[in-house]
């Protein structure tokens, strides 16, 4: 009896202790997450240098994508025309940025720095 009595507190403080902890971290991790979305959407649409993008583009890309309009065909027939990926309906920065952090069929994953990343995004949405 006496021990339920001591322990009690000891979890109520337990308890109150870690919640708001918790929470706060998590709201601190969601905000983190949004702003490197909301950054990279912002910084693929302005900073993005499109000349670079298309070197890059060239050289990793075009063995596989129509890297430019005039090219009527991708090399691999399964690889979307660049053009056409920049005009699918929906078509953002962030939905490219998420094209290429993420393992696709087919396609090898590259590891470019953020600027690379958000030259090639540029590039390719200046295709619409
Ligand atoms: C070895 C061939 C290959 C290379 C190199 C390649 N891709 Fe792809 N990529 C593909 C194929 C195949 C698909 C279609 C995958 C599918 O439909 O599942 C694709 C799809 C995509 C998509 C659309 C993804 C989606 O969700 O619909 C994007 C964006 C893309 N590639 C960008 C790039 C960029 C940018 C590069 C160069 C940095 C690149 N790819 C290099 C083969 C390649």
């Amino acid at each position: 009896m006496l021990r339920y009595v001591e322990r009690r507190p000891v979890l109520h403080f337990e308890v109150k202790e870690r919640q708001p902890t918790e929470r706060n971290i998590s709201r601190l991790a969601c905000v983190l997450v949004l702003s490197a979305i909301g950054f990279g959407e912002a910084a693929a649409e302005t900073i993005g240098n499109l000349r670079d993008g298309l070197a890059l583009a060239q050289q990793v890309c075009s063995q596989c994508h129509a890297t430019v309009r005039e090219q009527d065909r991708s090399p691999n027939p399964k690889a979307p025309r660049f053009a056409e990926l920049a005009s699918t309906s929906g078509m953002t920065a962030t939905a490219l940025l998420v094209a290429l952090t993420t393992p696709h069929a087919g396609m090898p994953m590259f590891t470019f720095t953020t600027g690379q990343r958000d030259d090639i995004i540029a590039y390719i949405l200046s295709l619409r």
